[in-house]
């Protein structure tokens, strides 16, 4: 796992250990904190110790070409897990959720709480995406633009930074504490007088340094109300901030179901049997299109708290409070 710096990553990882025993394997989980050489000397020592399968998810996509090669010789199978492994052949599937649908989600809240689709308008908007050394911060942001370009070309979403491209807007390692001061550097030199309207966050890291950030010139306060805040991964402290209305919304991706899911696609791969996927077209990693199996990422607002996270078991209610 690339780092416990997002509780997802801990909780992915202890339902994948949980869903290996029962299926009857041993396990070795290692965190990388987002340290690229600290993973691939991690992968490295599994390879020396005689794995038969590995679950990856990579910090930088396309650090582990040569490691990989090593694994294929050694006959050990390798999922890819939530991240996509780039320009390598060297593994055999990827486990993640829909990643465009994510984007297509986080860009519907902003037009829904808006109402752009009611010629409402115009907005000031502001994007914060993820690393671009993770595949998924490209693929989100092409969801995302996919619904939110038609607005910025007609001038409905104007964004006063004209910070727009992806890597003009990417956060290294989805870090809060750049986001928040990017978003520090961003209302001083273009909101002094103007109202920020919306932001895209693109996971709920990033949207907790963002908010403090407008916390802290006021927002949320004496009738500057928060602009539309947007997330992705329903952590606690924004399922906290949904529900006290700074944040608007997040993506609810069940790392439960994802780490059964790659338990299961690994167990039936050694075993020899036929691996469920279905999506053999959509991610090329740069050396091969990878057989992939796609989760469904589930938008949640303040409404939906109780059915989607707690009603689903996902949070009891008193980790809410
Ligand atoms: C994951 C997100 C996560 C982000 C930062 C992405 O690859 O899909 O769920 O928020 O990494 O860890």
């Amino acid at each position: 796992m690339p780092s416990k710096a997002e509780a997802r990553w801990t909780s992915d990882g202890q339902s994948m250990v949980n869903a290996l025993n029962k299926l009857g394997y041993k396990t070795d989980i290692q965190y990388a904190q987002y340290e690229v050489s600290t993973q691939l000397s991690q992968l490295e020592n599994l390879l020396v110790k005689g794995v038969k399968g590995l679950i990856i998810a990579p910090i930088d996509g396309t650090t582990m070409t040569d490691l990989l090669r090593q694994a294929k010789e050694k006959g050990i199978t390798v999922i890819s897990y939530d991240r996509l492994i780039r320009n390598s052949k060297d593994f055999d599937y990827y486990a993640t959720f829909d990643n465009y649908k994510t984007g297509v989600l986080q860009g519907e809240s902003i037009v829904s709480a808006l109402k752009l689709n009611e010629g409402t308008g115009p907005f000031n908007f502001e994007i914060f995406a993820g690393s671009t050394d993770d595949n998924n911060a490209h693929v989100v942001y092409a969801g995302v633009m996919s619904v939110l370009q038609p607005y910025i070309d007609s001038g409905k979403l104007v964004i006063r930074s004209g910070q727009v491209k992806l890597d003009q807007v990417a956060t290294l390692n989805w870090d809060g504490a750049l986001a928040q001061s990017r978003m520090d550097n961003i209302l001083s030199a273009f909101y002094g007088k103007a109202h920020l309207d919306a932001v895209l966050a693109m996971n709920d890291q990033l949207a907790v340094g963002v908010v403090s950030s407008l916390r802290g010139v006021g927002y949320g306060s004496g009738g500057t109300p928060m602009p539309i805040v947007t997330g992705q991964d329903a952590e606690i402290p924004s399922v906290k901030a949904i529900m006290r209305g700074d944040q608007h919304s997040t993506v609810f991706k069940d790392t439960r179901a994802l780490a059964e899911a790659a338990a299961v696609m690994i167990d039936s791969a050694l075993q020899g049997k036929d691996v469920q996927v279905n999506d053999t077209t959509s991610y090329d990693n740069g050396s091969m299109v990878v057989p992939t199996q796609l989760l469904s990422p589930v938008s949640v607002e303040a409404k939906d708290v109780q059915k989607v996270l707690v009603d689903s078991g996902y949070y009891s209610k008193d980790r809410l409070q």
